[in-house]
């Protein structure tokens, strides 16, 4: 996917919002595939959730949301569906989405001490780069209904590099490449703008579907997202320096029975060594499309890693030893999105500059 550039809208300050600034709840919001994180304006980061959403088949009534809809997922009642309303970063379920962000709203104007009587916020979300006009308006609709009163988008790679500190007013390049659940974004940040940026759906959840469908051939053996996903973690995709084999339960496909196996650490480097590559490409081909002065500048800055699977052990080595140049995870890769929002949130001239438009 490639980023198309545009205008962003100018925001016109009225007279009414301007005196009820000092009463409104402003959010930033990470609406990730797979986690949520809600920052409140002079509060800080405080819902982190997963963006997974339960509800009853018959009426559609939600009756659990976030770590608890988590709990459900795989274990519900039938008459329960449990879903997460966005895949590859975009929203898939409209509607969830919607009661999703509603249920969230509301959790946080129930917090003790805190906004004591419904207020509908001025929410910034962030969006992957290059995503559609109708996957645009389908964020900020979704927000909208939700009960925000306003809505700004700004491009995650943008926040991405913000959240990490990379220096992007200077005329430097910066190469940002944040692992998601649903995708992989890679961007070249300089001048307070994104130079050039892609994607790719190949990231966590890709890399956890690899491990059940090679544990399924390897060993006829069917596992769950949640123990492809424990195994992941103790895997280092560079190498590891232990020899020891990991150990994960599923349910035999020729019994139906209950086993337990042992995976080798070197076959399992192995079967994931397409996806990783994959993203080793993504971040080659936009180091090709980067103007050369940039390029020269890249020997120094460096790659800079961010989202939750930056924290896929060797992922570093790996990205290093192919591309030559350095590679540093930023501190707590997961919230480095939400809290360049919140910085964008907290600096109007900021939010004003890289906020992307909308179409209305
Ligand atoms: N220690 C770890 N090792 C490997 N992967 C990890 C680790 N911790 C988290 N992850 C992976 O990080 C991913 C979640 O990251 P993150 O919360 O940044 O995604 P997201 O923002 O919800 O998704 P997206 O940005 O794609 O919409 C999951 O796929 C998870 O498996
Ligand atoms: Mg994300």
């Amino acid at each position: 996917m490639k980023r198309t550039n545009t205008k962003p809208k100018m925001s016109i300050p009225n007279p009414l919002e301007f005196i009820l600034s000092s009463f409104i709840m402003e959010l930033a919001i990470d609406l990730g595939t797979a986690n949520t994180r809600i920052h409140v304006k002079n509060k800080g980061i405080i819902l982190n959730e997963p963006t997974v959403i339960s509800r009853q088949e018959r009426g559609g009534k939600v009756v659990a949301v976030g770590l608890q809809a988590e709990e459900m997922l795989g274990r519900a009642p039938k008459n329960i569906i449990t879903s997460r309303p966005l895949e590859h970063g975009v929203i898939s379920d409209f509607d969830m989405a919607e009661a999703l962000l509603e249920y969230f709203f509301k959790k946080l104007q129930r917090q003790p001490g805190r906004f004591p009587f419904p207020l509908f916020p001025r929410v910034l979300i962030g969006i992957p780069a290059g995503v559609t006009e109708v996957e645009r308006k389908a964020v900020v609709d979704a927000g909208l209904s939700a009960g925000a009163r306003r809505v700004f988008l700004v491009e995650e790679p943008m926040a991405a590099a913000i959240g990490a500190d990379l220096k992007i007013k200077e005329a430097k390049a910066n190469l940002i490449l944040d692992i998601g659940a649903g995708t992989s974004e890679v961007a070249v940040v300089s001048w307070g703008g994104v130079v050039v940026s892609k994607s790719t759906p190949i990231a966590g959840d890709e890399i956890n579907n690899t491990i059940v469908n090679w544990i399924r051939e390897r060993f006829n053996v069917l596992v769950g997202d949640k123990s492809a996903e424990v195994l992941k973690k103790q895997l280092n995709v560079h190498a590891d320096d232990q020899n020891s084999p990991l150990t994960i339960r599923g349910r035999n496909l020729n019994s139906g029975l209950p086993k337990e196996i042992q995976v080798e650490r070197d076959e399992l480097r192995q079967a994931l060594h397409r996806p990783v590559q994959q993203i080793i490409e993504l971040v080659r081909d936009i180091i090709e499309e980067t103007p050369p002065e940039l390029v020269a500048d890249l020997v120094h800055t460096g790659l800079v890693l961010s989202g939750g699977g930056a924290k896929l052990a060797g992922i570093d080595q790996l990205l290093a030893e192919n591309l030559e140049i350095p590679v540093r995870i930023a501190e707590s890769p997961e919230l480095c999105v939400i809290r360049g929002l919140s910085q964008i949130l907290e600096n109007p001239k900021l939010l004003e500059k890289v906020q992307v438009a909308w179409g209305r």
